[in-house]
């Protein structure tokens, strides 16, 4: 994975077809997906369950670009290695997901993968700040995760604001999850994020045997952000 900034579209599977994975990662990218956002939930540190790192092996060879795990678990130090040999580009855990973030993030390096901290909408910036030398992505939740669908929270804007500056020039990806629309992705691209993780936005209206409304949807994303 090389960085840059540049805006990028990452449709989360969550609110793709659970019985196509594959087809709806190969799909969504043939349709102009930048990276492919997995969501990991195990109804303990979030309020539903998705899947585990079997899915993700599965899921792999079917996405060419970036595979972008966010783990929404607790403990999590005991499943990295497993989401590692999945083939995870980068694995993002949460900075409330217990008392170690430091030693998570050690450990996700420590595979070789790309290290990712997400923070809640009740996590202020600050939250991060000791670790932005050893990250790789700050993902900032615009919605309380466990579910996609849900409404944008516009307070968080300002907090993304606050992180690209804390960012500086270090090559840290800020990432915006949950919500994210054609009326709230110019908000969060004013404000410096360059990662723009859409679910139901992106995969709206289509399906694997219809997969033009991605990409329109994608295009309409990218075009109100311009
Ligand atoms: C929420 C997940 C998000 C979610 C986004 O817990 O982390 O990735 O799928 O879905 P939308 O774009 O529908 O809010
Ligand atoms: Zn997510």
């Amino acid at each position: 994975m090389t960085f840059d900034r540049n805006l990028k579209i990452a449709p989360s599977i969550l609110a793709s077809d659970f019985a196509n994975f594959g087809l709806e990662c190969a799909a969504v990218e043939a349709q102009g997906a930048d990276w492919v956002h997995v969501d990991v939930m195990d109804g303990h540190f979030v309020p539903n369950i998705t899947f585990g790192p079997d899915t993700c092996r599965a899921i792999r060879p079917h996405i060419k670009t970036v595979m972008d795990v966010h783990l929404m678990i607790a403990p999590v130090d005991p499943f990295i290695a497993a989401f590692a040999d999945a083939g995870a580009d980068i694995i993002t855990a949460h900075v409330e997901a217990g008392p170690h973030i430091h030693r998570t993030l050690q450990a996700i390096r420590a595979t070789g993968t790309k290290a990712g901290v997400a923070l809640n909408p009740g996590t202020p910036a600050g939250a991060v700040t000791s670790l932005l030398d050893m990250v790789d992505l700050v993902c900032v939740m615009t919605v309380n995760p466990g579910f996609g669908g849900q409404k944008f929270i516009h307070a968080q804007v300002e907090k993304i604001r606050e992180l690209r500056s804390l960012i500086g020039d270090r090559p840290i990806h800020l990432e915006v999850d949950g919500g994210v629309d054609t009326q709230t992705a110019p908000l969060v691209a004013a404000a410096g994020a360059d990662v723009l993780v859409a679910g139901s936005a992106v995969f709206r209206g289509g399906s694997v045997s219809e997969p033009d409304a991605y990409g329109k949807n994608m295009q309409a994303i990218r075009d109100a952000v311009v």
